[in-house]
């Protein structure tokens, strides 16, 4: 429910809510990567939740009922991750500011507890302000930050609570 009182944040929330309610699957998510694509061209919310002295990862919201969770980050410089996928969940990758290079992983041999799984690189591209990317279960991919960069992502559960395994990259033969 929104009212004119209610704060863009809240209705992103609300709409996003109400896209999962429907269809938890790819297609609620689909849903959720339009809403955001509005968001991302919406610089009064950019400016209100990317400033300066948001934190690399500063959670917006998380919802109570379904589990997602809406964050900002913020990275002033370089900030490079290694290949991972989002365990049992999916995340939403939403450039604001700067560039995000992201690399798509194959995967050659599965990850345990123990021992890492191995994977291979598929593809790379570059998410430009305004561009964004839904990464279901297992997708595994690597984001590389140049320079400065400010994101709006959406998790399908919050990833602190989640252990994940870790993958090594394979060289190219
Ligand atoms: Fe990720």
């Amino acid at each position: 429910m929104t009212s004119a009182a209610t704060s863009p944040l809240q209705q992103f929330a609300n709409a996003c809510h109400d896209a999962l309610k429907a269809d938890p699957g790819p297609k609620g998510r689909r849903q959720i990567c339009a809403l955001l694509a509005d968001v991302l061209k919406d610089d009064n919310f950019i400016a209100a939740h990317l400033r300066d002295d948001t934190a690399e990862r500063h959670m917006l919201y998380e919802d109570p009922e379904l589990g997602f969770c809406i964050l900002a980050h913020v990275y002033h410089g370089p900030k490079a991750s290694q290949p991972h996928d989002h365990a049992h969940s999916w995340a939403i990758y939403g450039q604001g500011r700067g560039e995000t290079h992201m690399t798509d992983w194959e995967k050659i041999e599965p990850a345990s507890a123990d021992k890492p799984g191995k994977v291979r690189s598929s593809r790379t591209y570059t998410l430009k302000p305004g561009m964004l990317r839904l990464y279901n279960e297992g997708d595994l991919h690597s984001p590389r930050r140049d320079g400065p960069t400010r994101l709006i992502r959406i998790e399908g559960t919050n990833m602190e609570k989640v252990k994940r395994f870790e993958y090594k990259a394979v060289a190219e033969d």
